[in-house]
């Protein structure tokens, strides 16, 4: 009778199983990357740029280093037809959605879109509001990998809710898409979203400063440090198929190159998704040489997706940790203060257990080789003591091999 009992209750929940799942499985198993074009270019696009934008992606090597989806941002839409589905600005988009998908896929990338929960997009735009389903085929007949759906006009809308509509409306188009939940964390979506999407805003907009707020009439944007202080606690709820998205990429947007340095390492110690958002047609040698650090990108896209954590504060310099695979660990150190520092540590009695994961460095007991992922060296190991200056906001950044 008991085993009856246990039996009907597995095959309950083998059945019940795949209901519950609502969004694209398989999808995101490392933070996606790729380059979106509202940072840059806000409601200023169209098919040329965006073409010119992925053929620069392939021919920089960004693609290379991993960089994948071109994502277009708020404005491309046009109205909706007679019969509700969503057509593209006819003028920015004169040859179609379809065609430029057909040219970034030949390229190998893959294509993203933007819409809204809302009745309007932010920038007043058709929002996807009781046209979920319509549009969700319409993504994936256009030939879509990627959505990006934000939070304006939502008035009454609960966010779980309508994020759940559209994850199944995506679901139920047969085509996998990853969902990117642009919620700003007003109703804490990494509590709820880990079955919904595959990356969620922690934070409202990002703003092209290094330690800065920007006042708008009724909201704020953030500069890269109060970003950063805004994911205190939340590195639980990321992993795999699901991560905390502290917004996209200014590295190349005119903050000073130390800082746009500072902003990656983070955005890579933090598992964040990588995406671009600089003008990829006309980018610095420091800019491509930031957005393209293997050793970065490596520590961001490590498989066993554990976000990273600031271990400790002192004089203005944070040391912040991430456990890699193969027993590696990224250490990096960062100065936030607005002069020099000079910079020590005591290997010998330096041990750290992370409460999450449960992984130890101890370098007093391991010896480990260290690399100096900026400098692209090695830089000695654990067995002598670290001895360094760090430039105002920048970082210092080692690789620790055992
Ligand atoms: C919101 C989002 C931004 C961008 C704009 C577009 O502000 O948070 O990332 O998508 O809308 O209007």
């Amino acid at each position: 009778m008991q085993k009856q009992r246990i039996i009907t209750s597995v095959l309950f929940f083998l059945l019940i199983m795949p209901l519950q799942a609502q969004k694209s499985e398989g999808l995101a198993l490392t933070p996606p990357m790729g380059w979106n074009s509202w940072n840059k270019f806000g409601c200023d696009v169209n098919e040329t740029k965006i073409r010119e934008v992925a053929d620069a992606l392939v021919a920089s090597g960004l693609k290379d280093a991993g960089y994948e989806y071109i994502v277009i941002d708020d404005c491309w839409q046009g109205e909706r037809d007679a019969q509700g589905f969503i057509t593209a600005n006819a003028e920015r988009f004169p040859s179609g959605i379809t065609a430029l998908s057909e040219y970034i896929h030949a390229k190998g990338l893959k294509f993203g879109l933007y819409s809204c929960a809302g009745d309007k997009t932010c920038g007043g735009h058709p929002g996807s509001r009781g046209h979920e389903c319509q549009d969700a085929l319409m993504y994936a007949k256009w030939g879509v990998d990627y959505l990006k759906y934000d939070w304006c006009f939502t008035e009454k809308l609960n966010a779980e809710g309508a994020y759940i509509t559209m994850s199944r409306a995506l679901k139920e188009s047969g085509r996998p898409i990853v969902f990117s939940l642009c919620e700003w964390g007003g109703s804490k979506p990494w509590t709820w979203a880990r079955d919904v999407g595959h990356l969620w805003r922690t934070t409202g907009d990002i703003y092209n400063c290094f330690d800065c707020v920007k006042k708008w009439d009724t909201w704020n944007s953030w500069g890269v440090m109060q970003i950063v202080d805004m994911q205190d606690g939340l590195r639980v709820y990321a992993g795999p198929g699901h991560w905390n998205d502290p917004d996209m990429l200014e590295v190349g947007n005119g903050m000073p190159v130390n800082e746009d340095r500072a902003h990656f390492t983070l955005w890579c110690l933090l598992a964040a998704p990588l995406m671009a958002g600089n003008d990829l047609r006309n980018m610095t040698i420091e800019t491509y040489d930031i957005l393209s650090n293997k050793d970065l990108i490596s520590i961001d896209q490590d498989s066993l997706g554990i976000q990273g954590f600031r271990h400790q504060v002192k004089d203005s310099v944070e040391t912040w940790l991430k456990p890699l695979t193969n027993g590696e660990w990224a250490i990096c150190f960062l100065n936030r203060s607005t002069s020099p520092k000079n910079w020590e540590l005591d290997w010998k009695t330096f041990s750290v257990t992370d409460s999450l994961s449960g992984r130890v460095l101890d370098t007093g007991k391991t010896l480990y080789k260290a690399r100096d992922v900026w400098r692209k060296k090695n830089a000695g190991g654990t067995r002598k003591q670290l001895k360094a200056i760090i430039p105002a906001h920048d970082v210092l950044c080692l690789k620790l091999i055992p």
